[in-house]
């Protein structure tokens, strides 16, 4: 479901994040991933989530490719944000609306759902995180396991 085969990546030219880095992971299968403060973790899990791409080597999803050149086309995209969840480690940097509610309910409008699933979804999660009370509390001012729960919704709560 997802390989990496050789993938390697460095910001700004110099500073080294992975190298030559080979892994599958088979459906069903999970796996976690450990290591020390600035070994890569994060940046692998961007490569994944094709939030950056490898600088060399090649990362598939299902067999598909998303890169730069993908992008345009936007399906291989789609595919990876409608079945990956990413949460960053800064929630800051991910909630924007001015409501929980908005920000709950981004995600699914995004994934193209009607109207009555994207608010189907959001109930569920309201319902499963028993979040009820910060609907209408502006994101910013939510504690941070708060925040980091309410990304939850923006992916596909059925996979
Ligand atoms: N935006 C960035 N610009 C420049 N260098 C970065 C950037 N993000 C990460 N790095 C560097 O890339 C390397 C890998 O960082 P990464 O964030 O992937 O590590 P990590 O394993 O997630 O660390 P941590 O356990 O601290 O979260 C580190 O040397 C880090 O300093
Ligand atoms: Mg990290």
């Amino acid at each position: 479901m997802i390989k990496l085969s050789d993938v390697s990546y460095s910001y700004l030219d110099n500073i080294a994040a992975l190298c030559d880095v080979n892994l599958e992971i088979k459906k069903g299968e999970r796996v976690l991933i450990i290591g020390s403060n600035g070994s890569g973790k994060s940046t692998l899990m961007k490569i994944i989530s094709a939030l950056i791409y490898p600088l060399s080597g090649r990362y598939f999803y299902k067999d598909r490719e998303p890169n730069l050149k993908t992008l345009k086309k936007n399906d291989v995209h789609f595919l990876v944000r409608s079945e990956i969840a990413y949460l960053f480690e800064d929630s800051d940097s991910q909630l924007f609306s001015p409501k929980v509610y908005e920000e709950l309910i981004f995600g699914p409008k995004q994934l193209g759902l009607s109207d009555s699933e994207c608010k189907k979804r959001v109930e569920a999660v309201v319902d499963m995180i028993d979040i009820s009370d910060l609907l209408s509390r502006p994101s910013y001012t939510l504690s941070g396991g708060e925040k980091k729960g309410c990304y939850i919704i923006n992916t596909d709560i059925k996979s």
